[in-house]
């Protein structure tokens, strides 16, 4: 399936010179043909889940999949469990509560087990960055973060893209406001490195407390004041405030911060009149997003990108199981 975004196969590299990563353990080691390789790979999977003819595909049986979630999840791990049976592969989940990680097993011992066990890849979350980096780095087969800490969470980031290029036509040259707990978000992260790289220009509109040090570094501009950064945005990306991470008071109240960074339709109107809004979810109503625009099929992109997260989790299990399943090319 193509559409007027998809490149043509000949546009890149042949075989696994197309993608030459054992891992998925962040955007930060991807080149943007690397990213739109996956994009385009992932829009075949929109048509066949949207056909119901999913299952008909089986280019992932015989393979075991083990999602290791050390940290709570509900989209990104049915997503990956979903995503890992459309293609029949046997899907295992392990969850941390029901773990040994519960009796103080380390994370080299755990990663140690799962390598055992053979699996053919593994999914993990974790909740201290760099957990994923250290596990792939034991373990034998492909490893796919699915969030660590507030390091990165590749394939929301990818996600993302997939939903801004089929809601808008094409991922470059757009101006996309991320706002609020961008400090503590992974899903920031992740999609400002993905974002900037596709040649966008990425804005930040947090508190000065949840605001990242160095963000220029990033090729960021940063904004304190929301009508000030959402003027013209094409995208605008809300976050959630991630209370699980913060280490003591970076907000007077969850009252006030809706006074000033919550998503309004007044607010909203600083924006492009088109300008989609975006969630990675899951979102707290009322705090950083109103329900009215929330649940404006025209604005927000919430529902679609739940679906494209099924896909390109699709695409990224696929491409990254080609080399053991001895795909022509790919060795
Ligand atoms: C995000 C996460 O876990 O980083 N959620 C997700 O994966 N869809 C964002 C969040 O928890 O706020």
């Amino acid at each position: 399936m193509t559409n007027a975004t998809t490149r043509p196969a000949s546009d890149y590299p042949p075989g696994g010179d197309a993608f030459r990563h054992r891992h998925l353990t962040g955007i930060a080691q991807l080149t943007p043909w690397e990213i739109s390789y996956i994009l385009d790979a992932a829009e075949q999977w929109v048509e066949l889940n949207r056909s119901g003819a999913a299952k008909h595909d089986d280019r992932l049986a015989g393979l075991t999949i083990i999602n290791a979630f050390f940290e709570n999840s509900t989209r990104t791990l049915l997503s990956f469990e979903i995503a890992g049976k459309r293609l029949g592969a046997d899907v295992v989940n392990m969850h941390a509560a029901q773990s040994s990680v519960k009796k103080g097993e380390t994370l080299i011992d755990t990663a140690m087990t799962l390598n055992a066990m053979r699996a053919d890849a593994i999914v993990i979350r974790h909740s201290a960055s760099g957990a994923v980096q250290l596990i792939a780095d034991k373990v034998d087969c492909p490893v796919l973060n699915a969030g660590d800490g507030r390091h990165e969470h590749p394939t929301q980031a990818l996600l993302d893209a997939l939903t801004i290029r089929r809601r808008l036509g094409k991922v470059e040259g757009l101006t996309i406001a991320i706002c609020g707990d961008v400090l503590h978000s992974r899903v920031a992260r992740s999609n400002i490195l993905a974002l900037t790289l596709l040649g966008n220009e990425v804005r930040v509109i947090a508190p000065a407390t949840l605001t990242p040090p160095a963000m220029e570094r990033m090729h960021v501009a940063t904004f304190t004041d929301m009508d000030e950064g959402l003027k013209d945005a094409d995208v605008v990306m809300m976050l959630r405030l991630q209370n699980e991470r913060m280490d003591g008071a970076y907000l007077p109240s969850a009252r006030e911060y809706h006074a000033l960074y919550g998503l309004t339709p007044q607010r909203l109107e600083k924006a492009k009149p088109d300008a989609i809004v975006m969630h990675p979810g899951p979102m707290n109503r009322g705090v950083e997003i109103d329900s009215s625009i929330a649940d404006d099929p025209a604005r927000s992109t919430i529902t679609e990108q739940v679906e494209m997260g099924v896909a390109v989790r699709m695409a990224c299990l696929d491409i990254l199981t080609r080399r053991q399943r001895g795909v022509p090319g790919w060795n």
